[in-house]
């Protein structure tokens, strides 16, 4: 390498770390630092992301890294789980309705669209959303425009969406559940978070910054690894990524008050 790509490596490097101290992000490998660099390098464009991996690797932490990192900083972030809202009102909490627009719609009520206007919306589990309100956010995302349930009155709002998924969005447009359209306007810059284990040289620095964080916490006595643990962990798949491991050694530290080995499953 020259000496000035070596500097710029090392600049981007240092930078990076800043970054992961900012946010409290643990590990150092490649697929990490990539889908980093992505997302630093994004976050300025106000262009439209979409984040993929599976459940408990990290999504919503980096749609906050995104937006922290932007002029949209100063203004509202809102995460919305559109798998959590059920069909009949996420039209409704996205967009805001008209009084009298349906059956208990005692009130207008604005949507997140309008109360978000100049920050940035995190549509988690993008994939679950129902098809016709993908039409009304692929209207947002073209025009910046959206019209309330029971209204004909378009209204303007200068919003950031940042989707994840952890399902293949691709795949669920090509059998008719998620627009394409959608699909290519959300997805001009992907991220993809990888799993915990496809980066299994983070799962010991991961434990190590979880077990320090909880033994602290409960002011319990902190977990040692001997090599077989820590084998045992460096080879158990983590489904719930790092979630799981989190979820885990919160649970062990909370119960324990002595030094142990970890047992798995
Ligand atoms: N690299 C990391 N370092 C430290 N903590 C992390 C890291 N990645 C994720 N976490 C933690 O793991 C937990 C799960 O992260 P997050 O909620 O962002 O996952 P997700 O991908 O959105 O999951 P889901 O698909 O289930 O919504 C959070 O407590 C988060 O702080
Ligand atoms: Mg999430």
């Amino acid at each position: 390498m020259c000496t000035l790509c070596a500097s710029v490596s090392q600049q981007f490097n240092m930078d990076l770390q800043l970054i992961k101290n900012r946010f409290g992000i643990i590990g150092n490998s490649p697929s990490l630092n990539h889908a980093l660099n992505v997302a630093v390098q994004v976050a300025n464009t106000d262009l439209s992301v979409l984040i993929n991996g599976e459940s408990g690797v990290g999504k919503e932490v980096f749609s906050q890294i995104i937006h922290a990192l932007t002029a949209r900083k100063h203004n509202s972030f809102i995460a919305v789980n559109c798998g959590a809202i059920p069909e009949g009102t996420i039209d409704s909490e996205l967009f805001g309705h008209e009084k009298g627009s349906f059956t208990g719609a005692v009130d207008s009520r604005k949507g997140y669209f309008e109360t978000v206007n100049g920050g940035t919306i995190f549509l988690d589990e993008i994939g679950e959303m129902p098809l016709g309100t993908q039409a009304r956010l692929l209207r947002v995302l073209e025009a910046g425009e959206y019209i309330r349930v029971g209204s004909s009155k378009v209204q303007k709002t200068d919003v950031r969406v940042i989707a994840a998924t952890n399902k293949e969005l691709i795949e669920h447009s090509q059998s008719g559940r998620f627009r394409e359209d959608l699909y290519y306007r959300l997805n001009t810059v992907p991220i993809r978070v990888p799993s915990l284990r496809d980066r299994k040289e983070d799962i010991p620095l991961l434990f190590r910054k979880f077990v320090s964080d909880f033994s602290d916490k409960y002011k319990s006595a902190t977990v040692q690894l001997d090599d077989e643990a820590k084998k045992v962990l460096m080879n158990y798949p983590w489904p719930g990524n790092v979630r799981e491991l989190k979820i885990l050694l919160n649970k062990y530290l909370c119960l324990t008050k002595e030094k142990l080995l970890l047992p798995i499953n």
